[in-house]
């Protein structure tokens, strides 16, 4: 058997078996399942893994901005390691959809764009201005000419992005799953898509082969005693490792209770899952299943909302030695965090300090888990 690839450049090709949406078309997110297929001879993984994915940049968008730019795509460019076309390099090597402060900065100076340079000096507006922007949105506003070797020496390598893993491999052995949320946007006049994203949901075909490796993710597994009950709090995409965690267990016949902790955005668009959870709960898997949707009422219901309210039952789990888990965007983790203090100050009268002190505790035993992004 071969030594697994896990490392960032040393990239398994995997090839998609399916990309279907999950969301209703009327639904705020275009989130995608995908399925790639694996050699598990090469490729292995465990629940609570994500997956790295490299991507080619949009050739449409790698067209506007050489179009933007008047530049010749074949002309031939250095990337340290050999000759390409500079096509070739904007569209596999260099960072095109998240722009870096820096290139703000440099651009700024080739561009002598004097509200650019004032606005570079102030570390907060530049960091506001690069995150809602993509490079060509900054040479559209702000007009200069570059020469083909300085445009590659000027943007960063491109990095892959990482993706919660949400198949288990005890089901699906020949088999990884993701659950994308298309970054798709419209600003500065134009139809913005993420990178990776973008790629994923709708440009891959089914011949191309897609480059992963496994990160793994020490911090965020299932407790080694199959019986240990487990709460399972996530919102949109954050979902995602949850499903891979379900498929383990009940592959191993593990007896653990499981509670799933769920928000999204409308109960009928974009319940992600849903046949799965309904299937493992008629399956006596899925002990309990907690649901927040943020617009379906006049005022937002988020999981933090929905653990308030069944704080005593959450105690009462924790108690009994369950595991929390906590994956999605660092504000709902940071919101959920502050509400499991406050469950701790009103259903066991801890003070701020032994409610935090609690949290730690559960921390250090390796019961409280998260893994957030931004
Ligand atoms: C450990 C980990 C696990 C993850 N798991 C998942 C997962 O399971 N599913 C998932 O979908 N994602 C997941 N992500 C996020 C994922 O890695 C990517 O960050 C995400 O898909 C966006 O990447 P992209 O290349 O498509 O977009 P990028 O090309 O990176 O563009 C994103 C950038 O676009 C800008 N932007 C986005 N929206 C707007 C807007 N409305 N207006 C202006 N600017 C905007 C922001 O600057 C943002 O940083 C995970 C991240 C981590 C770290
Ligand atoms: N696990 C992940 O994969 C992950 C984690 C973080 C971010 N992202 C990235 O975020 C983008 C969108 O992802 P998504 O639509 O799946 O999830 P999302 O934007 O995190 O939204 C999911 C749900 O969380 C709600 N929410 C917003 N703020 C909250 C808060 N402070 N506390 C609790 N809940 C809150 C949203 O409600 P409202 O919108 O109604 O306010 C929505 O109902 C994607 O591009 C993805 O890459 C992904």
């Amino acid at each position: 058997m071969g030594k697994p690839l896990d490392l960032k450049h040393s990239c398994y090709p995997a090839t998609l078996l399916e990309n279907r949406r999950i969301t209703t078309p009327d639904a705020i997110a275009d989130v995608r399942h995908l399925a790639l297929s694996i050699d598990p001879k090469v490729l292995s993984y465990r629940p609570g893994d994500a997956l790295g994915v490299w991507f080619h940049n949009d050739p449409a968008l790698v067209e506007a901005l050489l179009a933007e730019l008047s530049l010749d795509g074949a002309a031939p460019v250095s990337l340290g390691d050999g000759e390409l076309s500079l096509r070739q390099a904007l569209s596999e090597r260099l960072e095109l959809t998240q722009l870096h402060p820096t290139g703000v900065r440099a651009w700024a100076d080739l561009a002598r764009a004097d509200d650019l340079s004032e606005l570079a000096a102030d570390a907060a507006r530049l960091r506001a201005y690069a995150g809602e922007r993509q490079f060509i949105d900054l040479v559209a506003a702000h007009p200069a000419r570059i020469d083909a070797g300085t445009l590659v020496g000027l943007l960063r390598p491109l990095q892959p992005r990482l993706y919660s893993i949400a198949s288990s491999q005890a089901e699906f052995e020949d088999e990884v799953h993701l659950t994308v949320s298309v970054v798709s946007y419209q600003a500065h006049g134009r139809d913005h898509l993420g990178g990776a994203s973008g790629f994923l949901g709708a440009r891959v075909g089914d011949r191309d082969p897609v480059r992963v490796y496994v990160a793994e993710n020490e911090g965020f597994r299932l407790p080694e005693d199959g019986a240990t009950p487990v709460i399972l709090i996530g919102a949109g995409t954050g979902v995602a490792p949850y499903r891979a965690f379900l498929q383990a267990r009940a592959a191993n016949g593990d007896a653990g209770r499981h509670w799933l902790v769920f928000g999204n955005r409308h109960f009928h668009r974009d319940f992600l899952y849903q046949l799965d959870w309904q299937a493992q709960r008629k399956a006596g898997r899925l002990h309990r299943v907690s649901l927040a949707f943020s617009r379906d009422d006049a005022e937002k219901r988020y999981v933090q909302h929905r653990l308030r309210e069944e704080g005593r039952e959450l105690l009462r789990w924790l108690e009994d030695g369950a595991h929390l888990y906590v994956c999605g965007a660092t504000a709902m983790g940071q919101a959920v965090h502050r509400a499991l203090l406050e469950i701790l100050a009103g259903e066991a009268g801890l003070d701020p300090d032994a409610a935090e002190d609690y949290l730690d505790n559960l921390r250090r035993a390796a019961r409280y888990h998260r893994d957030l992004y931004a």
